[in-house]
């Protein structure tokens, strides 16, 4: 398959959302104009976007919003199930283990680990928080491919290295830092903190204006 760019990649997700919201809402075609407003892309963004894949509208009609909503979830691998286990239960992780939208698209937590023993035993939601000593066997055991690492900046870089070790294909890194894993492995970082400083940036420009 032709290569894809980050840009196009990053810009997915977004559509999908905004599919699924359509869809939530009864709407089962949309123009392209109308796909543009909402999104903010451009039509011909969005086409171009979604000609990298194929090409899914039809001059005149626009979008079906379900079929072009099940192709980009198939493209997004979205049509499968992950396996995930999350290390660092502290505020982070539990926040992110609660969250229940991450289960209802596919990414099921199996496991969640920490190192503090008065965290161990503890539940979160129906998972019982285990022993970070164990995670090698636990991922190895159910066939974990996703891990997500919500522990303070020392140490992710352990976590990170034993979860490749041992087969884990994927990681959502929460952690400052800027993780090394081998290649086959894939890290997508997320970093509020990113976010928040553009928009402090976008206030002060507008500030100045
Ligand atoms: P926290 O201190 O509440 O939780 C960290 C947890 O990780 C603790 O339960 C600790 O026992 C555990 N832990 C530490 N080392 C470990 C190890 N080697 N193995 C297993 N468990 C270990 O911290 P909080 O607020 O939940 O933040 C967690 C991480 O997420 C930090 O690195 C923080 O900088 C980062 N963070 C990232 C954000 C982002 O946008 N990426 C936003 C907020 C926090």
């Amino acid at each position: 398959m032709k290569k894809v760019s980050m840009a196009v990649i990053r810009r997915l997700p977004k559509y999908f959302r905004y599919l699924s919201e359509l869809l939530e809402n009864d709407i089962r075609r949309i123009s392209s104009k109308e796909l543009s407003r909402l999104t903010g892309f451009t039509a011909s963004q969005i086409r171009q976007d979604l000609n990298n894949f194929g090409g899914f509208g039809q001059q005149g009609y626009g979008y079906n919003v379900e079929g072009l909503h099940v192709e980009l979830g198939k493209i997004l691998g979205l049509n499968k199930s992950y396996k995930t286990v999350l290390i660092g239960a502290g505020n982070l992780g539990q926040a992110i283990a609660n969250y229940k939208g991450f289960e209802d698209a596919g990414f099921n937590l199996l496991g969640i680990f920490d190192k503090n023993p008065k965290m161990i035993g503890l539940r979160i939601k129906d998972i019982e928080i285990g022993d970070v000593d164990d995670l090698e066997e636990f991922v190895k055991e159910n066939d974990i491919e996703i891990g997500i690492i919500c522990t303070p900046k020392y140490g992710s870089q352990d976590i990170a290295d034993r979860l490749a070790k041992c087969g884990v294909k994927g990681i959502w890194n929460f952690a400052p830092a800027d993780l090394k894993v081998p290649e086959g492995v894939t890290v997508e970082n997320v970093h509020l903190n990113e976010s928040l400083f553009t928009l402090s940036y976008l206030l002060k420009q507008n500030a100045e204006k």
